[in-house]
């Protein structure tokens, strides 16, 4: 693993995996990522929004990166997925380092990270077929030129998102709820065979009892194929069930990260404090 040399470095003290997977690479390993934009104005304003941001996620792992809005998590996914460019830091996927790589050398890499979006009626083209839509991953990535295998792949994908092939495959967008919708984009994200997901507020657009439907079937199927999540949320209820691990971010920075269950019932720096305050509040209502 010739490109690991920055990885030994960024394991986090509070951050560590757990024992079964220490001698296990990690998947991905993000290290000290930087961003700033820069506003056009007169006033060229320089807002810093990730301030070096390090952590680490192990294969099959569901890490879940927490924070209130304008915190920059969706800044960090889009880094990750190749949506955005860093102003600084790393980016390793197995060892590899995405940030530095070729156009070229990149784009095979993307294929192994894939999202999925808050709003399936805005990422999915309202023009094409269901059918056409999870295909298209594949015609992008150039995965399969064959139609027939193409329509195979995309038949197995709604499968398994539990949509009917012969009853979705030749709807639009407009012509299906929220929740199919959703699991058009996992089909979409699942037919690349990726190793991780990047999910940004997946579930903000749905009711509440989908959202847990929709977690749910993600799970199932990252265990099936052995991916792992960077779950990105700024409703920290939702990764009780669903997140092995977390980040909370504030700011730009990580301010505290470990075990799911141990943040949420002892969370030791006052944003987490709060971030669950403000969640315990809201039951009350
Ligand atoms: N393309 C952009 N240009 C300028 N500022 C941006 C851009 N994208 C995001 N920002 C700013 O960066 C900060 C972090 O945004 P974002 O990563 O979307 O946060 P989060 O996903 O945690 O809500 C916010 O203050 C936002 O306004
Ligand atoms: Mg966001």
């Amino acid at each position: 693993m010739s490109e690991s040399i920055g990885v030994e470095k960024v394991e986090l003290k509070h951050d560590q995996p757990d024992r079964d997977n220490q001698n296990q690479e990690a998947l991905l390993v993000v290290n000290g990522l930087k961003k700033t934009y820069r506003s056009s104005g007169f006033r060229k304003q320089v807002d810093p929004v990730l301030q070096g941001v390090t952590f680490s996620l192990m294969p099959g792992e569901t890490v879940g990166l927490v924070g209130a809005s304008g915190a920059g998590k969706s800044t960090i996914g889009r880094i990750i997925a190749g949506l955005e460019n860093a102003d600084g830091g790393q980016v390793f996927l197995e060892g590899k380092d995405l940030l530095s790589m070729k156009a070229k050398e990149r784009r095979l890499s993307a294929k192994s990270i894939q999202m999925v979006f808050q709003d399936p009626y805005e990422s999915l083209s309202s023009l094409m077929t269901i059918e056409q839509l999870v295909a298209e991953p594949l015609v992008i990535q150039k995965l399969e030129s064959d139609r027939f295998k193409r329509k195979k792949l995309v038949q197995k994908a709604l499968n398994d998102v539990a949509l009917a092939p012969e009853k979705y495959m030749n709807r639009y967008p407009h012509q299906l709820s929220g929740g199919e919708r959703q699991r058009v984009g996992l089909a979409r994200a699942f037919i690349c065979q990726p190793r991780l997901i990047i999910a940004d507020e997946p579930t903000s657009m749905l009711d509440t009892s989908l959202r847990l439907d929709l977690l749910q079937l993600m799970r199932e199927m990252g265990r099936r194929y052995g991916v792992s999540y960077l779950f990105v949320t700024h409703d920290i209820a939702l990764t009780r069930s669903f997140c092995d691990r977390l980040i909370v971010l504030d700011r730009g920075k990580i301010v505290e990260s470990g075990c799911t269950s141990d943040v949420i019932d002892h969370p030791a720096h006052p944003f987490t404090k709060s971030l669950i305050e403000a969640l315990l509040e809201l039951e009350h209502y």
